[in-house]
């Protein structure tokens, strides 16, 4: 069967992602000399450009690199891409936006001076869909025990950088063991997060997240959650340091992320975590789905 049909734009040019694209020489490819930034649409309207786009500005501060465009015109860009994909595929529903930017090619060698210019490179696909089997049973995590997350003193997981090598091998770990997701812990032995969501609790009605400084990407989903979404569903939320010893004491477990938004977690190896409709998991999601209508609502502009 060919592959389903991924369109990309390197540096202004349309293409199918299954071509090639970058320079063999890219210091992305070479080094993971990168940072990246995912977006996806919700009622066709790309949500949270703002707060990706800082994200973004953030993570190429940490590596030194310049952005090849300023935002209003990469957002042009990310239309014109988001149209070909439609055009190529007549798929009309929501779509995954994925900016990846790399300090560019050159000669071989780690100095960065050797890069000849940032370059940036877009994919769209549809949105993946959590199947609604795995929303009513709950996703099985389970705990990686032969690495540890990257320390906030190394290169540090607030970075959103094209380096996951730590994570994929944590979450190979987890999925050779027969579970769909990881979770790390940092060098202190706290929970940090999973491959490519945040992680939260929920214990006696309130949730609880872990907190930046124990070495987490700070995700757009966990942020909104924090900040806007559980006050609106009447939950409270604040952050805390936690460790595994703790998991037998919480009722309920997510994920978090642009792509899952909040995703039910049934357990993580031996502890269970309730999941259904009567959790405190479900009300979020739902407060979360009406605050990315309202979102959708009041930013026609970002329709693509
Ligand atoms: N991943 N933690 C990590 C390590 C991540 O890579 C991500 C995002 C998150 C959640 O962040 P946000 O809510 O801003 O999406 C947490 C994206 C979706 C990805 O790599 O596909």
């Amino acid at each position: 069967m060919p592959a389903p049909y991924i369109q990309a734009n390197t540096n202004g040019r349309l293409h199918s992602a299954h071509e090639p694209s970058l320079s063999p020489l890219n210091r992305g490819f070479l080094y993971g000399d990168a940072i990246y930034e995912v977006w996806r649409t919700y009622h066709g309207v790309i949500f949270t450009w703002d707060e990706h786009w800082r994200r973004l500005e953030r993570s190429a501060l940490a590596l030194h690199l310049t952005l090849p465009l300023a935002p209003a015109l990469m957002l042009v860009e990310i239309k014109r891409t988001v149209a070909a994909f439609r055009t190529e595929t007549h798929f009309a529903g929501e779509v995954y936006i994925r900016l990846q930017v790399t300090r560019g090619g050159g000669a071989i060698g780690l100095d960065v001076a050797l890069a000849d210019k940032p370059d940036f490179v877009l994919l769209v696909q549809p949105c993946p869909v959590v199947a609604p089997e795995t929303l009513r049973a709950g996703l099985k995590l389970s705990l990686a025990t032969s690495l540890r997350r990257n320390s906030t003193a190394t290169l540090s997981p607030e970075w959103k950088t094209g380096n996951y090598l730590n994570n994929i091998l944590c979450l190979r770990e987890a999925r050779a063991r027969g579970a769909d997701e990881v979770v790390m812990l940092n060098l202190a032995g706290e929970v940090t997060e999973a491959a490519v969501s945040n992680i939260a609790f929920v214990r006696d009605g309130a949730l609880l997240t872990p907190p930046l400084a124990s070495g987490i990407l700070g995700g757009i989903t966990r942020a909104l959650v924090l900040e806007k979404i559980a006050a609106a569903a009447g939950v409270p939320a604040r952050e805390a340091v936690l460790r595994p010893e703790e998991f037998a004491a919480m009722q309920e477990c997510c994920l978090l992320s642009s792509t899952k938004d909040l995703t039910p977690v049934a357990a993580i190896d031996g502890t269970r975590f309730k999941v259904g409709a009567d959790t405190v998991t479900a009300r979020l999601k739902s407060a979360f789905a009406d605050y990315a209508r309202a979102y959708a609502s009041a930013h026609p502009e970002l329709k693509a």
